[in-house]
């Protein structure tokens, strides 16, 4: 089989495969499952700042900004639970001792408020890297653009002074100068940038007429706004990038590889073929590279970046060809 390591979140990958964050990712023996099948890392189900806040403000004296905004909640009915931290430390104690998959820590963050202290806590457990699944709705008008990046800036600082193990970062495309910003966050010091994250979305029952969740897993069709900007931003960054959302098939991750990302993040695969669809992504990169006379993914990876090619396809958002030509 050809070789498919790659390197990210600071750390030498077997795969370029990784199982995203997720309630899949949230029990010992599903992780071990996972990392049995070829993942080239895991990142864990994510710990909300919430709940560190929750069991760490009566011991840090912390004053109580705590949000509650619906948004903020998981997918799944949210409860804080009691000792749900030393459950997570035990999470990556635990898998830490019976594989040599790189394990991942996620925390969801919206502020950058004291939980920072914690995160050197993930050190201690032992994971390998930290994941920063970061988003704060932008809903408010009154928010300035800054203030909101902000957040990204002040708690990226603020982790990265705490813990020593690599730290990324997973956000949405919510920002009003999305390249320049993510440049910017790619020169802060961390070591990958995962675009973009797919959030809990409200959709509308016109029966009942009522709001509720849209479709929780992402189709196979998602993959082309990440994609773009992949092969826009790739050439560019400070940091690895990896990408996420829509990425069912290796067909798939072989066009992140192509435009440039590191690795790709899938979980909604998951959910729908268990852990054998990270084998058969990893065969299907590998017979790929064999097909194409490819040794290593280097030999491959960006070579259709908009740095790397000569493409103007990558910005090109009109379908100017299509309006002339289309009879319906
Ligand atoms: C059910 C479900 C739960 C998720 N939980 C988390 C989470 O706790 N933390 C996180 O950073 N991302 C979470 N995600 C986002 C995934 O990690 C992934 O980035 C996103 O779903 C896009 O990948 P996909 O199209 O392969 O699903 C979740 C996704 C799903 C579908």
């Amino acid at each position: 089989m050809a070789n498919i390591s790659t390197r990210f979140f600071g750390l030498e990958l077997k795969s370029p495969v990784i199982a995203a964050s997720s309630s899949m990712t949230g029990h010992a023996e599903q992780v071990l499952k996972l990392a049995e099948a070829g993942a080239g890392a895991i990142v864990l189900k994510s710990i909300f700042e919430e709940e560190i806040y929750h069991e760490l403000q009566e011991e840090l004296s912390l004053r109580d900004n705590l949000h509650s905004d619906p948004e903020y909640l998981d997918y799944f009915d949210y409860v804080i639970k009691d000792e749900s931290i030393r459950k997570y430390l035990k999470l990556i104690s635990d898998v830490k001792a019976r594989t040599d998959v790189p394990i991942v820590a996620s925390i969801n963050c919206i502020s950058s408020s004291d939980w920072v202290l914690f995160a050197h806590k993930i050190e201690e457990a032992g994971a390998d890297a930290l994941e920063l699944n970061m988003y704060a709705c932008p809903a408010d008008v009154l928010k300035s653009a800054e203030t909101n990046e902000q957040f990204y800036f002040e708690t990226i600082s603020r982790v990265l002074s705490v813990v020593k193990i690599p730290v990324s970062i997973k956000i949405s495309h919510y920002f009003s100068n999305l390249a320049g910003m993510i440049q910017q966050l790619s020169q802060t010091g961390i070591s990958g940038i995962t675009i973009f994250n797919r959030f809990y979305s409200p959709d509308i029952d016109i029966e009942s007429q009522s709001v509720g969740v849209a479709d929780v897993l992402s189709s196979p069709h998602d993959y082309v706004m990440p994609l773009r900007w992949t092969g826009l931003l790739s050439g560019i960054l400070s940091c690895d990038l990896a990408a996420t959302t829509g990425i069912h098939t290796s067909e798939t991750a072989i066009k992140f590889l192509l435009s440039g990302a590191s690795a790709v993040q899938v979980a909604s695969v998951l959910y729908k073929d268990g852990p054998s669809a990270i084998s058969r992504l990893n065969q299907g990169i590998a017979d790929y590279m064999d097909r194409k006379g490819y040794g290593t993914l280097s030999d491959f990876k960006g070579s259709l970046s908009h740095s790397s090619s000569s493409t103007q396809a990558w910005q090109r958002v009109q379908f100017m060809k299509y309006f002339g030509e289309k009879a319906f």
